[in-house]
């Protein structure tokens, strides 16, 4: 185990990807060149679908280069203008795809009690792992949410320059916590990296990113997106709300998968460390980060909405993936483990 986790530690950028399609093949190409080498015409993101493999992959790169990068790619790309085009392009397709799917949703007030009801007769993935889950789910899981989980809570540090007051100081408050409040070995991206040991998976940044779906890769797109664009701060914290407040009940559910399965001491722990922080983080999130911000920008109560359903219809899709594949005994990922 430790030889794994400390593995992580030096693999501190990715590897490039295998391409999707032609858009993928086309930034994942000139990436392997140094900055401003020629990239796909931006029109051809018109071309993808908004939701799909191809479009996905080649916007999480495209974002990933403001992360921790790759290893053979040029830094320079981080700041590219042609690269940052065809981005924009790709972002007015997603963007577009997910206000199309969410129309109609409800106010802020409404999503956010919506998000607290817990259906009496659960089902979705938490549920199924606590009840029926074996070890190859669980290490499924785990493979698939590590594309957020070892990068846990940096997309949403994007919006501390732009919040101020109230909001600012409580958003701040909650970071520290999942940024280990001072502490190496408690950040949470690190025990994610410890979980994923007792799985016995290799915990490296970006290691199963080829096998992550589109509706995983759409998943960290979403936060990616809100926290790179201050236009985007409301529906930033509206990705953060739901985080926050939904986390504590499912975790305790994985906790409890992880346990009956006997996948190991931090396996369980990465789990029970959310029940107890995220019961606290959703009321500090609620009162303090959303009351602060509508306080200082109610014109924004709309955008925070957007957010909430944003992230619920991308998680939503992510949970269909996974019970498709798994009530049908087959691998949810693109390729088993
Ligand atoms: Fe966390
Ligand atoms: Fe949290």
């Amino acid at each position: 185990m430790t030889d794994l986790v400390t593995a992580t530690e030096a693999a501190l950028e990715g590897e490039l990807p295998g391409a999707r399609g032609e858009l993928s093949h086309g930034v994942l190409n000139a990436l392997r060149a140094p900055a401003g080498a020629p990239l796909p015409d931006p029109g051809s993101a018109e071309r993808a679908d908004p939701l799909g493999d191809d479009l996905q992959l080649a916007l999480y790169v495209s974002y990933e280069l403001h992360y921790r990068g790759f290893a053979e790619v040029d830094p320079a790309w981080e700041w590219d203008p042609a690269l940052l085009a065809v981005r924009a392009a790709m972002e007015r397709r997603f963007l577009h795809a997910l206000r199309d799917r969410t129309a109609g949703h409800p106010d802020v007030h409404d999503a956010l009690d919506e998000l607290l009801v817990e259906p009496v007769d659960g089902t979705g993935v938490s549920y199924f792992l606590r009840d029926e889950g074996q070890l190859w789910h669980l290490r499924e899981y785990a493979a698939m949410r590590s594309l957020y989980h070892l990068k846990e809570a940096d997309p949403h540090a994007w919006v501390i320059p732009r919040l101020h007051g109230r909001a600012k100081a409580a958003f701040v408050a909650v970071e520290f916590d999942e940024f280990g409040g001072g502490r190496a070995e408690r950040v949470h991206a690190r025990l994610f990296a410890d979980l994923m040991a007792d799985l016995g998976l290799d915990p490296s940044y970006g290691r199963y990113l080829d096998a992550a779906p589109a509706e995983m890769l759409s998943n960290v797109n979403l936060m990616s997106l809100l926290g790179l664009h201050r236009a985007h701060r409301g529906a930033l914290v509206g990705h953060f709300a739901t985080v926050e407040v939904t986390s504590s009940p499912g975790s305790r559910r994985l906790a409890e998968a992880m346990r009956r399965t006997g996948a190991g001491p931090a396996a369980e722990h990465f789990y029970a460390e959310h029940v107890t922080a995220d019961a606290v983080h959703e009321q500090i999130v609620r009162r303090d980060v959303i009351g602060g911000l509508l306080a200082d920008e109610p014109s924004l109560a709309s955008d925070v909405a957007f957010g909430i359903a944003a992230t619920t219809c991308l998680e939503d899709r992510l949970g269909d993936r996974l019970m498709a594949a798994w009530q049908d005994g087959s691998t949810s990922l693109r390729a088993p483990l």
